[in-house]
């Protein structure tokens, strides 16, 4: 018999209402001085069911604070060159702030191409590799990615202690291991990144005071994994039985763990609030200061 989680929960749901509520009131003071409303248009080409129920999420989450948001749907045989078209018109709208394309593409559009042709300064995802550029220097005016930004931001909610502290990244994509590398980097945590190469995983893993895992497969970190007390963050979205489930196997995972994210209601919303105030920041970047 398992006894019960003794982790403390991490809760991204509660976290993201607290800073939708923020951003709520100061979307509120722009429209009372009458200046123009911040606004984000999310891509969609396809129809992937998974992606149709992000996008879903974002313009409602939008729409519920006050901002401008429109989606744009476009079928799985669109041509890259037409939705190259789509973004140098959005590039081109002044009354747009931030563009996001819905990742993944279908397979007969370079994703890296589209990625690049929306202007770094309303590249809302940060994955535009003039903005990777800025992060990976630490500089300030970068639009870090919604999800590891999330992260910090939910590790920071809660105190987690980041410095000095041993951090491993399970998962090296550029949407979410590499920049979550280097945010961690940034609060002086000793980060090692791991991926499908790695000799003895669970070893490794050990190790971690701060385990982010990021690999899409689902509850591959087991307690094996878990130093006792460590703060083990689930950015893993899985279906397996017609059910949701993480990277992480949150029943054994938190009798070990000290912090744990729950799937769903852990890093999901923490990833739709960030980009909400990445629109926000980059929607007062472009504004003239008074
Ligand atoms: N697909 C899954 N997560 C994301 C995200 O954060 N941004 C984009 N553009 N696509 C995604």
């Amino acid at each position: 018999m398992t006894s019960p989680a003794t982790a403390c929960i991490l809760d991204g749901k509660l976290t993201s209402q607290n800073l939708l509520d923020s951003l709520s009131l100061e979307l509120a003071q722009i429209k009372a001085q009458g200046a123009p409303l911040p606004k984000l248009v999310v891509v969609l080409v396809g129809d992937d069911p998974a992606s149709q129920v992000y996008v879903g999420k974002k313009a409602k989450t939008a729409q519920k604070i006050g901002m401008l948001s429109e989606l744009l749907t476009y079928p799985a045989d669109t041509t890259q060159a037409e939705l190259l078209a789509v973004i140098a018109r959005l590039n081109q709208d002044a009354s747009v702030h931030g563009i996001l394309v819905q990742l993944p593409l279908p397979k007969h559009i370079d994703t890296l191409s589209v990625i690049r042709a929306i202007d770094p300064k309303k590249d809302v995802d940060g994955l535009h590799p003039l903005n990777m550029g800025l992060l990976m220097t630490g500089d300030p005016s970068a639009c870090k990615p919604c999800t590891p930004a999330g992260v910090m931001t939910l590790l920071k909610a809660y105190n987690v202690p980041l410095a000095g502290q041993n951090a491993v990244v399970l998962g090296r994509s550029n949407i979410v291991g590499k920049p979550m590398g280097m945010l961690l980097l940034q609060e002086n945590a000793t980060v090692t990144y791991c991926h499908s190469k790695t000799a003895d995983l669970a070893a490794v893993c050990r190790e971690a005071d701060i385990l982010v895992a990021a690999v899409g497969v689902p509850n591959l970190v087991t307690a094996d994994f878990v130093k006792p007390g460590a703060a083990i963050i689930d950015v893993g979205i899985n279906r397996l039985d017609g059910k949701l489930v993480g990277d992480v196997d949150f029943t054994s995972a938190s009798q070990k763990a000290g912090f744990i994210t729950p799937v769903p209601g852990g890093v999901g919303p923490m990833t739709i609030v960030t980009l909400m105030a990445n629109t926000l920041f980059l929607y007062r970047q472009g504004q003239p200061t008074a």
